[in-house]
C-alpha cells in the first residue's frame, strides 16, 4: 500500500470554473474526503499551489481555505521538484503557453476545455505532452453529470433498439450587463479575447457525442451574434464580436443524427439548461443534467394530427423517470480522481489532450462551416 502527496500547481483559480469546481469542490474535497484510493489500497493527498496574476486575490484565497502556498510566479511554481502535475482554468487564450511551460518542465498537465484556440495549437500542445512522455488530460464534465450516466446506462442496456438522432438544447438568457450584472465574463462574448459559444460548446458536444454515439463525420453550422453590445464587469459597454449561439447538425458514424442549439440569447421552457433527447426504434429518452426520463415504444401514444380540435393528450405526462439507482459524486471531482489513478497508478485515462484536440477541431469547423455556408467533413487528427 502506498501514500503519496502530490503538489498540483493551479493556474487560473481565481476564475469560476477554477475557484468553485476545481479549487473548492475537487481539489480541497479530495483533501476533506481523505485523498484518492489507489488500485493498491494507499491514497493520495494533493497539495495545491494556487497560481495567478493577482497576489492579494491568491493571498485572500489561500487564506480563507487555509491552502499554504501561493504565488505569482508560474516558472518558480513550475521548477519545484515536489509539484507533480500541471493544471490549468485560465482564459482560453492564456492556456497554451503555460501549459507547454509545465510540459517543458517535466510536470503531468490536466487542462479546461478548449484546450486551445485553434486546432493547430491544440494539436501542438497533445503532441508535446505525448513527446514529453507526461500523462495529460481535458475536463470532459458533461460525462459524469447523472443525466448522462442515466443515457449511458439506457444506451449499455440496450433500451434504443437503434439508436436515430439526438436532438440537444442547451442555453439560457445571459444579461446584457446594462440594467442586470451578466452572469457570465465579458470576455466570453469578445472573439479576439477567446470567446464564443461555438468554442466554448462544440468541444463539449464533441466528447459528448463521441463517447455516448459514436465519433461526429461531419459538421454543419448555423452562427449568430444575435446581442451586438453588452456591458463589462466594470459597467462599460462594449461590441460582442463572438457568436452567442449556434445551431449545429453533426453527422456520426453509424449513421445518427445529431441536432444541437446552443444559445446564450434563449429563455428557459425546459426542465434543465440542458437537454437531450434521443430518439431509437425502440424508445426515446430526454436526459438533462440530473434527470432522464423515457417512453418505450410499447407506450407510445399514436397521435394524429387535426389543428382543427384542442389537444386533450398530456403527452409529457407518457413519460417514465429513470431511477437513479447509484451514488453520483461532483463530476469534476470524479474525473480529477481518475486523472490522479492515472498519474499514480496507471490506471486508463481516455480524456487526454489528443481528445481535446478533437472537440478543439469540431469548433473550428463548425465556425468554418459558417463561414463558407456548407457541411463539412472531420478529417482524423
Ligand atoms: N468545463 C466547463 O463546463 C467550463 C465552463 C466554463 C468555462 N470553462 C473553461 O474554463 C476556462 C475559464 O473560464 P471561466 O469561466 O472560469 O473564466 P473566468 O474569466 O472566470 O476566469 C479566468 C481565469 O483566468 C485568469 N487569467 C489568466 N490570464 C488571463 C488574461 N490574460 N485575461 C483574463 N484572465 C486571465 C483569470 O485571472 C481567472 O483566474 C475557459 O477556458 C473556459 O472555456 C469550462
Amino acid at each position: 500500500m502506498s501514500d503519496h502527496v502530490l503538489g498540483v500547481v493551479m493556474n487560473g483559480v481565481t476564475g469560476r470554473m477554477g475557484y468553485r469546481q476545481h479549487l473548492v469542490r475537487s481539489v480541497l474535497a479530495i483533501n476533506e474526503q481523505g485523498g484518492v484510493t489507489l488500485p493498491d489500497g494507499g491514497r493520495v493527498r494533493l497539495r495545491p499551489v494556487l497560481v495567478g496574476r493577482n497576489a492579494a486575490k491568491l493571498a485572500e484565497l489561500a487564506d480563507r481555505h487555509g491552502v499554504a502556498d501561493h504565488t505569482t510566479d508560474l516558472d518558480a511554481a513550475l521548477a519545484d521538484p515536489a509539484n507533480t502535475i500541471y493544471f490549468d482554468a485560465q482564459v482560453t487564450q492564456a492556456r497554451v503557453a503555460a501549459t507547454l511551460k509545465a510540459i517543458a518542465a517535466g510536470k503531468h498537465v490536466y487542462t479546461e476545455k478548449p484546450t486551445a484556440e485553434s486546432v493547430t495549437e491544440a494539436i501542438r500542445l497533445a503532441q508535446a505532452a505525448e513527446d514529453a512522455g507526461v500523462r495529460n488530460g481535458v475536463v470532459q464534465d458533461k460525462l459524469f453529470l447523472p443525466g448522462l450516466l442515466k443515457l449511458k446506462r439506457l444506451i449499455d442496456g440496450g433500451f434504443f433498439g437503434q439508436i436515430l438522432s439526438v436532438r440537444g438544447e442547451f442555453g439560457y438568457w445571459v444579461f446584457e450587463g446594462d440594467w442586470q450584472a451578466a452572469q457570465r465574463p465579458s470576455w466570453n462574448y469578445r472573439s479576439e479575447d477567446g470567446g464564443g459559444i461555438v468554442l466554448d460548446m462544440f468541444p463539449h458536444w464533441a466528447y459528448v457525442l463521441e463517447n455516448l454515439f459514436g465519433p461526429v463525420v461531419s459538421v454543419y453550422a448555423q452562427v449568430s451574434t444575435h446581442i451586438p453590445e453588452r456591458w463589462d464587469e466594470s459597467g462599460q459597454r462594449y461590441k460582442a464580436t463572438a457568436d452567442d449561439a449556434a445551431y449545429g447538425v453533426f453527422e456520426l458514424a453509424g449513421g445518427v443524427i445529431a441536432q444541437i442549439n446552443s444559445s446564450w440569447a434563449v429563455r428557459v421552457n425546459r426542465d434543465e439548461l440542458v437537454e437531450f433527447q434521443v430518439d431509437g426504434t425502440h424508445g426515446s429518452a430526454v436526459a438533462g443534467l440530473r434527470g432522464c426520463r423515457v417512453q418505450h415504444r410499447s407506450a407510445t401514444p399514436k397521435p394524429v394530427w387535426n389543428p382543427d380540435v384542442p389537444a386533450t393528450a398530456r403527452f409529457r405526462d407518457g413519460w417514465q423517470e429513470v431511477p437513479d439507482n447509484a451514488e453520483f459524486d461532483n463530476g469534476f471531482k470524479v474525473q480529477w480522481e481518475q486523472f490522479i489513478r492515472h498519474v499514480v497508478a496507471g490506471t486508463p485515462f481516455p480524456y487526454t489532450l489528443r481528445s481535446g484536440a478533437r472537440g478543439v477541431q469540431i469548433a473550428e469547423l463548425g465556425l468554418r462551416s459558417h463561414a463558407e455556408g456548407r457541411r463539412l467533413p472531420v478529417t482524423g487528427l
